[in-house]
């Protein structure tokens, strides 16, 4: 059973691309299952930064065959101009693979996307306005264009212009700027004419490569506890990244499954707003920020920083069954005198056993911390376990011990080889 699935065991951004570029190597498909251009993926080689929305992180070696599966929703826009900036870089993007069934995101849902987080006002949830929940909110009523539509030319840009048409009355109706109909479809058009030859029937590409024994890797965007069913609702994303979601979004069943690597930083962060119980709102709070570098990816926006959380990891552990963990921005940690571990929530002074399935709860829940020495050394340049000083190697057995499963990868640096294959 040749598949892994790598899914993100916090609020995304852990640094899944980088551990993606990582098993690439032994992978011939990698696949994006969900999720869209709100993801930001980046890997570093050699200086060069690449970040990547929708195109697999896999895409930087020459063996890798890229997938974007059907629960991926799809902004052509930046799909062509992601796969110039990488050609205008020599890396090629012929291969791409788009899902016939996969739903495109157009400019009425980013539009309505700024409409509905306009009308929130203070408990606006901090989207990354790429028209991602209104494109899923369309394929869920049933009114999405998906990419294999694009085949037939003519009635794609009957389609659109249909749908650009409704979409105004409902744009104008909620007080905003009417969208530019002719433009749109002509655009589309064009886009259309470019996505054909990309277009395929990925549920028979992967099922026929399983059968040939092929290794296949599916790349999870966001994270478990930013799942639209699992997460902190309502400041979640409209996908299921968990690894459930890995099936539905490429049409693999669950037993095809053998490997799923959950990814968590040595701390935790977040953007956008919602519940985050181990938040440091104080110096040590910046220094994460400022000496991780957390920073969106996709718009910028300064990451909220705290202590690394165990209740969520043994959580995400149970919603994705992940088999292995691996641990990035260890390095992050290197000038801190003490490093705090959260161990369990405290609600009304009584420890919980359940993670809480309410948001609200989970905002009132006080965190339970171990402190740990810490081992002021630059890590970046570890390559084996025995090169860990003591107290790195003492957070990295309790982070085991809290979470029941291994860490088997441990990043210590932005670059593609900064890791080193943890063994205790
Ligand atoms: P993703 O969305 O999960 O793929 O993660 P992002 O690319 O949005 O954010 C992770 C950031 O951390 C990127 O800037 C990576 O280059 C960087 N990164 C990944 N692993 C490590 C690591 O082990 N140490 C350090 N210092 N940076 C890392
Ligand atoms: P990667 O794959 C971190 C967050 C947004 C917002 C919420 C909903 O790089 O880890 P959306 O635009 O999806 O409707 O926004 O989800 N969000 C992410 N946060 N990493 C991501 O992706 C994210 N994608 C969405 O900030 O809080
Ligand atoms: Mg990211």
């Amino acid at each position: 059973m040749p598949v892994t699935v790598v899914v993100g065991a916090q609020w995304g951004d852990e640094g899944k691309a980088k551990i993606i570029d990582l098993l690439s190597k032994e992978h011939t498909y990698v696949v994006r299952y969900q999720g869209g251009h709100n993801a930001g993926h980046t890997v570093v080689v050699d200086d060069e930064k690449y970040a990547l929305q929708l195109i697999p992180s896999g895409v930087l070696y020459d063996h890798v065959i890229p997938v974007i599966a059907n629960g991926v929703v799809v902004d052509l826009p930046t799909l062509f101009n992601e796969i110039d900036t990488l050609e205008g870089r020599g890396i090629s993007c012929a291969d791409l693979k788009v899902s016939t069934l996969a739903h495109l995101i157009f400019p009425w849902h980013q539009a309505h996307d700024a409409i509905a987080e306009a009308m929130r006002g203070d408990d606006k949830i901090g989207t990354t306005l790429k028209g991602i929940g209104p494109a899923y909110a369309d394929k869920a009523r049933r009114v999405g264009v998906r990419a294999g539509e694009v085949v037939d030319a003519g009635r794609f840009a009957a389609t659109v212009r249909a749908r650009a048409i409704a979409e105004n009355e409902l744009i104008e109706h909620a007080g905003g700027d009417p969208l530019d109909v002719d433009e749109i479809v002509t655009r589309f058009a064009a886009f259309g004419e470019r996505l054909r030859p990309h277009v395929t029937d990925t549920v028979t590409l992967l099922h026929d490569a399983l059968g040939r024994g092929a290794q296949i890797l599916l790349e999870g965007a966001q994270a478990t506890f930013l799942d639209l069913d699992h997460g902190t609702y309502p400041y979640v994303t409209s996908s299921n990244p968990t690894a459930g979601g890995a099936c539905a979004g490429t049409g693999l069943g669950p037993r095809d499954i053998s490997r799923i690597v959950g990814i968590t930083k040595a701390y935790t962060t977040r953007v956008g707003a919602g519940p985050f119980p181990t938040e440091l709102l104080d110096g040590d709070g910046d220094t994460l920020i400022d000496v991780g570098r957390e920073f969106g990816t996709v718009t910028g926006r300064r990451r909220r920083a705290g202590w690394l959380d165990c209740v969520m990891l043994r959580q995400a552990v149970r919603l994705n069954s992940l088999t292995e963990i691996a641990l990035t921005k260890l390095d992050v940690l290197d000038g801190f005198d003490t490093v705090e571990v959260c161990t369990g929530y405290r609600l009304d002074g009584l420890l919980i056993d359940a993670y809480p399935d309410r948001s609200d709860i989970l905002a009132a829940v006080e965190p339970v911390y171990e402190t740990l020495p810490g081992w002021k050394t630059d890590l970046t340049s570890a390559r084996e376990s025995g090169e860990l000083p003591a107290e790195a190697k003492a957070f990295l057995a309790l982070v085991e011990q809290q979470v029941g499963v291994p860490v088997n990868v441990v990043g210590v640096g932005a670059e593609r080889d900064d890791y080193l294959l943890w063994t205790a």
